[in-house]
């Protein structure tokens, strides 16, 4: 048999009022990335070929994130229900099988959804119904059975007290094949107190004619949706444990994994020491052997094994290489490549620079649009003057074995040759040829018994 298509509907044009904020509730972040973008990718991992969002408050930003994805975005013009979501995502283009689904579940995975969908087909249902059981079910829809087969769903504000006791809820997702959908869907009214088309009563039509509902199971993280901040903070927390989780498994280090920030696609190295309060976003890799020290920051960024960060530093976009050390206290920002047994100390900051293998800059240095070749030193407070007023950007090259001097300001575009020597305290505008030594500052002058005097008062002077 021919495999059926897999459609999405991904209901997402609420305002997402209780979250109390301006942006819409699907593009808050959960552990770095966008609801959202989570479902989505969740929905494609799961085998879904058409993914069919459907948008209304705050849409213009929503397509923004969504459309790179692959989406395509379907207006709601008045929020007049989940049913009338569903028909604002023209369900009569579809065919063969749909997965509707609510934009706000950021911890249902592609498991889960591969799940459920072989569960649909090997059922052989034409409409399946994803239910969880809640020790507090609060406002979701109440599942009712009658011996066992599903007769309805009950909104809460809809229900009796009796209906209100069930455990079992409606998470919100469908699995169905599209004649069924195409067939029910417009037979939806809106006799409701909120006078809304419900999705819900597709279950009673069905029913009426006698096209079975069958339940899938699924587990109370599943069913999670994020209605406000607590519950979005809830959801991050719960998926940086999980990482963390997953990474003490497999051999790094933590000393507190409940104080650790790691987003999902972060790979880390066994024997790798994380401490506290490390922040390390995606697309990151960090080899075996390394120590991230507190309060590090990582963005995109690339370290190989052995390499010691140290507490406080913000590393963006850039690759440290074996054994180097950075920080504390280090800011490394794009571009930048650190090489082998590099050290890069504290207050020191980097844009785009490479930095060669055993060079050292080991404290309070500025450096942007350079390269600096093996085994330099960067002496204290040097500075890279790349920038010009005409707003351009020039660059400076530094060989190796290069010695500069402390608080030398090195004015781009500008070449230090291999070998040489800068003695401290110059402001170098020409270039330095190899194995030269530079000197670019005011002569000193000493004017003997002159200190005795300049500490004289005005008053012993008279
Ligand atoms: C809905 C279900 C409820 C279920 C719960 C699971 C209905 C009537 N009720 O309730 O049984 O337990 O989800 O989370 O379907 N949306 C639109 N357009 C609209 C209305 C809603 O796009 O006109 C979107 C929302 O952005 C949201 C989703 O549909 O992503 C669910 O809407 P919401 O109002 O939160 O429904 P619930 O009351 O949670
Ligand atoms: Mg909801």
């Amino acid at each position: 048999m021919e495999k059926r298509k897999l459609t999405a509907i991904i209901l997402a044009a609420g305002r997402g009022t209780r979250m109390n904020s301006p942006l819409p509730k699907v593009l808050h972040p959960v552990a770095g990335r966008p609801i959202i973008e989570k479902i989505i990718k969740a929905c494609k991992k799961a085998g879904v070929t058409d993914v069919r969002l459907v948008v209304g408050y705050g849409q213009n930003l929503v397509r923004l994130v969504v459309e790179p994805l692959g989406v395509q975005c379907f207006e709601q013009v008045q929020q007049t229900g989940t049913a009338s979501a569903v028909r604002a995502a023209l369900p009569e283009q579809i065919t063969d099988d749909v997965i509707i689904l609510n934009g706000d579940h950021p911890l249902l995975n592609d498991q889960d959804l591969s799940a459920m969908i072989r569960e649909f087909r090997d059922t052989k249902s034409r409409f399946s119904l994803v239910t969880a059981v809640l020790k507090d079910p609060k406002e979701f829809g109440r599942v009712v059975r009658h011996f066992d087969s599903i007769k309805a769903i009950v909104e809460t504000r809809e229900a009796s007290r009796d209906t209100l006791q069930i455990k079992e809820i409606n998470t919100g997702i469908y699995i169905l094949d599209s004649e069924v959908l195409n067939e029910y869907l417009p037979r939806i009214q809106n006799q409701n107190s909120k006078k809304e088309f419900y999705l819900t009563d597709l279950v009673s039509l069905c029913l009426e004619d006698q096209i079975k509902v069958h339940g899938i199971k699924a587990s109370k993280r599943a069913a999670f949706g994020v209605n406000n901040q607590v519950e979005l903070a809830q959801a991050s927390r719960f998926l940086f444990r999980k990482k963390a989780r997953e990474l003490l498994d497999a051999g790094v280090v933590m000393i507190d994994p409940t104080a650790t920030y790691i987003e999902d696609n972060v790979t880390i190295g066994p024997g790798t020491v994380i401490y506290p309060n490390v922040f390390i976003k995606g697309p990151t890799t960090i080899g075996s052997y390394c120590v991230l020290e507190p309060n590090c920051y990582l963005i995109d960024a690339t370290i190989e094994d052995s390499v010691q960060v140290r507490g406080g530093s913000y590393i963006e976009s850039a690759k440290i290489s074996k054994k180097a050390i950075v920080g504390p206290y280090a800011r490394l920002r794009p571009g930048t490549e650190i090489g082998e047994e590099a050290q890069v100390g504290n207050f020191v900051e980097f844009k785009k620079v490479k930095f060669g293998k055993k060079s050292k800059a080991a404290h309070l240095t500025y450096m942007g649009d350079a390269e600096v070749g093996e085994d330099s030193n960067i002496g204290c407070g040097t500075i890279t003057c790349n920038y010009t007023p005409d707003k351009k950007k020039h660059k400076t090259r530094i060989g190796s074995r290069v010695f500069v001097g402390s608080d030398t300001s090195l004015v781009a575009p500008i070449d230090v040759g291999d070998d040489s020597v800068v003695a401290s305290g110059s402001t170098l505008t020409d270039s330095v040829p190899s194995g030269a030594l530079a000197i670019a500052r005011g002569k000193q002058v000493n004017k003997e018994g002159y200190a005795k005097k300049y500490k004289q008062t005005d008053l012993e002077n008279d």
